[in-house]
């Protein structure tokens, strides 16, 4: 069945390497997900946000990643497979998860004052340990896409809040941030500019406050060029789409970061391959062809992703 994120957390730490925590909404995503973890020998977490839930409806998803379970184990390869709630942000929603079998959920407080935070992420706690139930939380503000002021970034994590943090709540994993943010528009670089690097100081500072401790990586998408140039291609509109360059997620994966969440990335080979094939196959009316295709994309971006990136290919 599906696992919490302990054991996986715990193998990642002592092996330097990261477990994928891929978004899901759909069919495809979770079969291309299932797909390129299975082949990889790669442990996964899925994820499933609320925007994710009010699409495809909780229980529905829950099935899905049930399923998912089976068919890894079809294609050869019995990984183990957490399914988790991302960005929690209520104690209900928290429990309704849970009680639809979620193995691990995010709450994620990270926008409220400090004692709120901690008071809330510790309630969740409480409740999922009852139910073998991982639990994330959350210090620190990952910058917005509409943040105008790049270097108004500054809700990097206060190293110095971490371990009170972790000790009061009992959190099992703590997302942090460094620099990276959600989307696709994660750095305004003027012209000639490159992709500032991220605060492995800050990161650092985290894991000495904290040793042996998971640490989680939000926004954490490249948006690969290739893709965004194929959008471009056929009809689509991303102008200065940018993400976090592979070499520092590498870099990431090796210290105590053992979780890195990825939604954008998937959403732009899927999007590039639909693109692509209604533009090349007018005649197709058929879902499963540009479907099929855009799964197909994913799969090897996931491999890729696992293989390179992650270091998670080849731990099961
Ligand atoms: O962190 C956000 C994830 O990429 C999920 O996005 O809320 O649009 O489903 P969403
Ligand atoms: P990206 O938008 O960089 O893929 O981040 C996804 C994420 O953090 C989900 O929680
Ligand atoms: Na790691
Ligand atoms: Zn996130």
């Amino acid at each position: 069945g599906l696992v919490n994120t302990k054991e996986m957390f715990a193998d990642a730490m002592k092996n330097g390497y990261a477990v994928p925590a891929y978004n899901f909404n759909n069919l495809e995503q979770i079969q291309a997900i299932i797909q390129a973890c299975a082949e990889t020998k790669s442990p996964v977490i899925l994820q499933v946000s609320k925007g994710a839930r009010n699409y495809a409806n909780a229980t529905i998803l829950r099935y899905l990643a049930v399923g998912a379970v089976e068919y890894a184990k079809e294609l050869g390869c019995s990984i183990p497979i957490a399914l988790h709630l991302d960005h929690g942000d209520s104690y209900e929603l928290c429990v309704d998860c849970i009680e639809k079998g979620f193995s691990s959920v995010m709450i994620d407080g990270s926008h409220l004052p400090y004692e709120e935070n901690v008071a809330l992420t510790k309630k969740v706690v409480d409740y999922a340990h009852q139910f073998d139930v991982t639990v994330e939380g959350e210090l620190g503000v990952l910058a917005g896409i509409e943040d105008e002021v790049q270097s108004e970034h500054s809700h990097y994590t206060d190293p110095d809040q971490v371990e009170d943090f972790v000790k009061r709540t009992g959190v099992d994993s703590l997302a942090i941030s460094i620099g990276t943010s959600h989307g696709a528009y994660k750095f305004k670089l003027k012209p000639g500019e490159s992709v500032p690097p991220l605060r492995f100081d800050i990161l650092e500072e985290c894991e000495k406050r904290l040793p042996n401790f998971p640490i989680v990586l939000h926004g954490a998408s490249s948006v690969l060029p290739e893709y965004v140039e194929l959008i471009n291609k056929y009809g689509g509109k991303m102008e200065n789409a940018v993400g976090v360059p592979e070499d520092q997620l590498r870099k990431a994966a090796k210290s105590a970061v053992c979780k890195i969440n990825i939604d954008s990335d998937g959403r732009l080979a899927f999007t590039a391959k639909v693109r692509e094939t209604l533009a090349t196959q007018p005649s197709e009316f058929d879902p499963r062809k540009y479907l099929g295709n855009a799964r197909s994309e994913l799969v090897k971006a996931y491999k890729a992703k696992n293989e390179n990136v992650l270091g998670s290919a080849n731990r099961v």
